[in-house]
């Protein structure tokens, strides 16, 4: 009941015309309501990938993957994208922003393909969590006008508007400062104590030693 996501024997393999690369290789792993996960390991292990299927972005070769006790191997691409829109928030370490949108705009994306949302209740809630990243002095700015936190923190507003059960992030301080990296993580850590279930990858131990716990990967399968 308490499992936001259950991943079962899970498999990944890559294949291309004359190369197979598996990887992931049975992963078990789970993730409670409201824990802050990190994942580490060395280039190539498989952690976006685990991500991605966390993510419902793909699906695994072989094993079942459970978000919120159901599982999401026999659902259709509308299903698993109306299911990633409003259960998953994403955030890349190269942002992601929108260019020719500012800052507001760049927010309300998610809400676009969500049924039932107004266009004023969109600007508010766009408003409202660009207030709780600290960019409300920012919301007529395009993305080349930001700092790289800046831009992080919009994607994490975006990310949230949607109020996902569970965020996703791949290497979220990869590209910025250690300063504006330690920002950051205090901004996922405040919004994990607010609620939302979080996995990070990271290559950072000092990050991740402020995780609740870390998952370590070796050529696609788990060390930990
Ligand atoms: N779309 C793809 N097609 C074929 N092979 C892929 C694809 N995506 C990833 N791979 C391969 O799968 C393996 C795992 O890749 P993945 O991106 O998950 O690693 P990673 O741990 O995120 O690495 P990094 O730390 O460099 O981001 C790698 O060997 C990679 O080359
Ligand atoms: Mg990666």
């Amino acid at each position: 009941m308490n499992k936001i996501l259950q991943l079962n024997q899970i498999r990944k393999v890559y294949a291309t015309r004359d190369i197979e690369t598996v990887a992931l290789n049975n992963i078990n792993l789970s993730v409670d309501k409201g824990e802050f996960v990190s994942v580490m390991g060395p280039s190539g292990c498989g952690k976006s990938t685990l991500l991605n299927l966390m993510g419902l972005l793909d699906q695994p070769t072989s094993g079942q993957l459970l978000l919120n006790d159901r599982p999401t191997d026999s659902h259709n691409d509308k299903v698993l994208s109306r299911l990633r829109n409003e259960n998953v928030g994403f955030i890349f370490q190269s942002f992601h922003l929108i260019s020719d949108l500012n800052v507001l705009h760049n927010t309300e994306v998610p809400l676009l393909y969500r049924k039932g949302v107004s266009g004023k209740e969109r600007r508010q809630r766009a408003r409202e969590v660009l207030e709780r990243v600290g960019l409300s002095s920012r919301m007529k700015h395009f993305p080349s006008q930001l700092s790289g936190g800046q831009k992080q923190r919009v994607a994490i507003a975006r990310a949230l508007i949607g109020r996902p059960d569970i965020l996703l992030a791949d290497e979220p301080t990869g590209n910025l400062d250690s300063k504006m990296g330690a920002e950051i993580m205090d901004l996922l850590k405040e919004v994990n104590g607010q609620g939302t279930t979080i996995v990070m990858v990271t290559h950072d131990d000092r990050l991740a030693g402020q995780t609740n716990r870390t998952v370590r990967l070796f050529d696609g399968e788990r060390v930990d």
